[in-house]
């Protein structure tokens, strides 16, 4: 299986940076962006048009949006919860979406007040508006693996959802492991569902966060069963705010290097990851934590650490 390409699907500016206790200025924001462009990146989710009550920290996103570097290969995903976060997208320039509901009623009531098929129907309009807008449309289903309120889910559930987001016009499912307690073989069982309930494998995408260490392992998990698209965030940052206990998600330094080891093309440079990955921890006031980030990569030809500090 290797040889192939994969998608890295980059969530630091929105996932990583939604539960920061720091301010984090607009131009840092972009800075941040603009580095990320620089390491390769082509799929970065930029911000959130969601209540700026509910999320202070991407309150800016009116504000962030023009400012990021327009390249054709590179899409800006915003996640939207609503019609009203349509509007706000729509009017600063967004071209992809992403909305988000879960696969467990408490999690999904807690983060967006709705049952889940309450937000499959406000998503509906939604996603049928910026399908007509021929916008790219990804959805979330956030706790795929347990919830914070009620713990274990059922996959079957999980499926449901999904062909339920698909039916309504996204293009990609993503799968969330918001909490972190997903293991491989959760993974290599919920993706055998979804291929056989006829979720297609090149639209099916995984969100791990590596809260208790399980992150890349249940990547391999994916990669084993054919997905061909992971969610990090340069330097590990990230979290929800509705998820209690919920750590940062994958370094995407991290998933570089297990990737380019493993022989998998992805088109994003390590060292410009890391140099982004540094720069927000930098700017969040703390050392990287990732693994990649204190080790550096590692060069077979040398024996030498890539791209250390
Ligand atoms: N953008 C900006 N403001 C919005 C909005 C949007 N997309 N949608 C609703 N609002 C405003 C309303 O105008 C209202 O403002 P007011 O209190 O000043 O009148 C307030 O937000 C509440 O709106 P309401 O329709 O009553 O919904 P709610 O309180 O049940 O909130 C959501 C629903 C979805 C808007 C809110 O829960 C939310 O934004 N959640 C996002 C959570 C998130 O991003 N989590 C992390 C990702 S996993
Ligand atoms: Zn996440």
């Amino acid at each position: 299986m290797t040889g192939e390409g994969v998608r890295i699907y980059e969530v630091g500016p929105r996932d990583g940076l939604q539960n920061e206790s720091v301010a984090i200025p607009t131009d840092v924001k972009r800075r941040f962006v603009e580095l990320l462009v620089d390491a390769g990146l082509r799929d970065i989710e930029a911000t959130s048009f969601v209540s700026p009550a509910a999320i202070p920290q991407l309150a800016d996103a009116e504000a962030l949006l023009p400012l990021l570097p327009r390249r054709p290969a590179v899409r800006y995903p915003v996640l939207v919860p609503n019609s009203r976060g349509l509007a706000r997208a729509e009017a600063a320039g967004a071209t992809a979406i992403a909305v988000f509901t879960a696969a467990s009623e408490a999690f999904t009531e807690r983060n967006i007040g709705m049952s889940v098929a309450a937000s499959l129907e406000a998503f509906d309009p939604v996603l049928a508006h910026a399908g007509q807008l021929g916008w790219w449309r990804r959805a979330y289903i956030s706790t795929a693996f347990g919830c914070p309120y009620t713990g274990h889910v059922e996959p079957a559930r999980v499926v449901e959802v999904a062909l339920r987001l698909l039916e309504l016009g996204a293009d990609e499912v993503c799968f969330g492991d918001t909490i972190g307690v997903g293991v491989p073989r959760q993974v290599s069982e919920l993706t055998a569902l979804a291929t056989k309930a006829g979720i297609p494998i090149g639209r099916t995408a995984y969100h791990f966060h590596d809260t208790r260490g399980t992150a890349l392992a249940n990547v391999w998990a994916g990669l084993e069963a054919g997905v061909r698209c992971f969610d990090s965030s340069a330097g590990g940052t990230g979290g929800c705010p509705y998820a209690p206990g919920a750590a940062g998600n994958l370094a995407t330094e991290d998933l570089v290097y297990l990737l380019d080891a493993s022989g998998f093309e992805h088109g994003v440079r390590l060292e410009g990851v890391l140099r982004a990955a540094r720069f927000i921890a930098g700017a969040l006031g703390r050392p990287l934590a990732s693994k990649v980030g204190q080790a550096g990569g590692w060069d077979p030809a040398s024996g030498e650490p890539i791209g250390r500090a």
